[in-house]
């Protein structure tokens, strides 16, 4: 089966064909010739992974699934949550956003933090949800250059290394991701027996 992943993240791309292990095909947005930015304008990650995947489904009427991330600190109420693709700011890097969440972090005991994400997938114009936890804690310095985002800063219960310290592999052991696609494989499984 081929769906379009409705991403222009590279990364994310790559985790979840990893995840995926060649059993479905997967396009990218700019594979399948779609050269746009899907707005994320709501409040929830529910809500916005189901505005990505339903902007897809309307413009190209082929399966296809979105996915929306957000890291949640207990100790800054649940923030950055569904904004941390721009908690430092509009077009922000990778790094200024890991900078403004060590400085509001600084000096907190309580480093507990989750990542969560959704994936809404759409089958014959049908939507269906799964979700991924990964619990963990924020280091108080950036270690490692591997992976995307605030995985130099995220240490997964478990471990004593932050996702920016492991491989691929070992991330998807872990990985909120990999947990959401292993439940759409399990789905999409069922759907075809
Ligand atoms: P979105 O799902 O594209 O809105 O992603 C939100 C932001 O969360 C991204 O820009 C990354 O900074 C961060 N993010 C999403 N997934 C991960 C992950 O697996 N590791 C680290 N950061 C992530």
């Amino acid at each position: 089966m081929k769906l379009i992943f409705a991403t222009n993240n590279i990364h994310k791309v790559g985790e979840i064909r990893n995840a995926l292990n060649n059993e479905f095909e997967i396009v990218s947005l700019k594979e399948a010739g779609i050269n746009r930015d899907i707005p994320e304008p709501h409040d929830t990650l529910e809500a916005n992974a189901t505005k990505k995947s339903m902007t897809i489904y309307h413009l190209t009427r082929q399966n296809c699934f979105s996915e929306d991330t957000g890291l949640e600190v207990d100790a800054l109420n649940g923030l950055p949550g569904v904004i941390s693709a721009r908690y430092a700011g509009e077009n922000v890097s990778f790094t200024q956003n890991v900078e403004k969440l060590l400085a509001e972090m600084q000096g907190k005991q309580d480093r507990k933090a989750r990542f969560r994400t959704v994936i809404s997938l759409i089958i014959n114009g049908e939507e269906t949800t799964f979700e991924g936890i990964c619990e963990g804690t924020i280091t108080n310095q950036p270690q490692g250059n591997n992976g995307f985002g605030y995985d130099p800063v995220f240490t997964p219960v478990g471990e004593v290394r932050t996702f920016g310290q492991m491989s691929m592999e070992e991330k998807q052991k872990y990985s909120h991701r990999k947990k959401a696609v292993d439940q759409l494989i399990q789905f999409l499984k069922e759907a075809k027996s």
